[in-house]
């Protein structure tokens, strides 16, 4: 990403009833929407039915796929697609999560590449056009509906991975009365996962003042739901509204810098031991906070609510806790946690400073000490 340039092409609106107000924005998208939901939370926070009456409010036909599960499976996808080509939908709605958001993106990309099969979803420098996408979440981490991010479990690989493909949704529509209907668990998992896009948005060797200036406003939001995610204050409207807003600026300050090393560590600490994904990327922020510049570290940690790591190091405990997993099934996967990134020299690119094995090593373990 050049320096001097900013691109985050996705339509966003916000607000109270956003889906049912600004559903005539779909029309231009074609006839027929594919509706990508995981199972029960699209249902139960009310977005299916919104998305549903919004769809019959501007004459566009719809049908729905539920199945997609937490860190969706390439399986998944293709089976969306082939079920996307039986009902010839034009284009793709995620509601829900991240996992939904990055299913429809995916599922829209093999839609229009219909005749290539799984393998073609990690072609590097494959066309990377896809039907347009619709997102609509209903958690405060992911930050996807502004992202052209995906990322899919593949079994291959034996680990979460993105996709190599730019993938903006042209439109998200984006309201917290969703949120209202999340359990603490996943609002502190989603919550702590915003405040890692924003930290290492901000702490990243692609940072520009632009991408720092939206990173810093989203710590200015993040700070005052803290006293939501530590269970202090009940989730209300307002607090609902401004934790989505952190998630959405989080997700515009990744888009353009790329997430950095805890979201690379995170994700065999996900795959091999089923960590929530928050959980998991923050488990490691401890020591990448304090491997980072001095001054940065401080800046960030203050305009998020924090004097100190420590004191980060402690919320995180008691909002999220530890991984519920016996020591030394934790300490072999931070291994493998080591080892997977090490592999991956563009990610650790992301760090602005020099990073080895011993490094990766001790951000991984950190956690575990303090
Ligand atoms: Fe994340």
């Amino acid at each position: 990403m050049r320096k001097d340039s900013f691109y985050m092409p996705a339509r966003v609106f916000c607000g109270d009833d956003a889906v049912r107000k600004y559903a005539g924005e779909m029309k231009r998208y074609g006839r027929k929407a594919l509706i990508v939901t995981g199972r029960h939370s699209a249902d139960a926070c009310g977005v299916y039915a919104d998305i549903c009456a919004a769809l019959d409010d501007i004459g566009t036909e719809y049908c729905r796929f539920s199945e997609v599960e937490p860190n969706p499976s390439v399986q998944t996808i293709m089976k969306a697609r082939d079920y996307a080509l039986s009902e010839k939908v034009d284009f793709v709605i995620g509601a829900g999560g991240g996992s939904p958001m990055d299913a429809a993106k995916a599922i829209a990309l093999m839609i229009r590449h219909a005749d290539e099969g799984a393998d073609y979803l990690y072609t590097s420098g494959a066309d990377g056009s896809a039907v347009p996408v619709v997102c609509i979440p209903t958690t405060c981490g992911t930050g996807s509906e502004v992202t052209a991010v995906s990322v899919l479990s593949n079994d291959k690989l034996k680990t979460k991975k993105s996709i190599p493909f730019k993938l903006f949704p042209q439109l998200s529509l984006i309201d917290g009365k969703y949120l209202m209907f999340a359990g603490q668990r996943t609002l502190c998992n989603t919550g702590f996962d915003a405040l890692s896009h924003l930290y290492e948005s901000y702490i990243n060797s692609s940072a520009t003042p632009m991408s720092r200036m939206i990173a810093e406003d989203g710590m200015r939001v993040w700070k005052d739901n803290l006293p939501v995610l530590s269970g202090e204050k009940p989730l209300d409207a307002a607090s609902a509204e401004s934790l989505m807003k952190a998630a959405m600026l989080g997700g515009m300050a990744i888009a353009h810098t790329g997430t950095s090393l805890p979201h690379g560590l995170s994700y065999a600490l996900t795959y091999n031991l089923g960590v929530p994904h928050g959980q998991a990327v923050c488990f490691f922020m401890t020591g990448y906070l304090e491997a980072a510049d001095p001054e940065d570290c401080a800046r960030a940690l203050k305009l998020s609510g924090f004097e100190s790591v420590e004191q980060f190091c402690d919320a995180y405990r008691k909002c999220c806790n530890l991984p519920d997993v016996p020591e030394d099934v934790l300490r072999t996967t931070l291994d493998a946690c080591t080892e997977d990134l090490a592999r991956d020299p563009a990610k650790c690119a992301k760090a602005p400073f020099s990073v080895d094995e011993e490094l990766l090593r001790r951000i991984a373990y950190r956690s575990l000490s303090v």
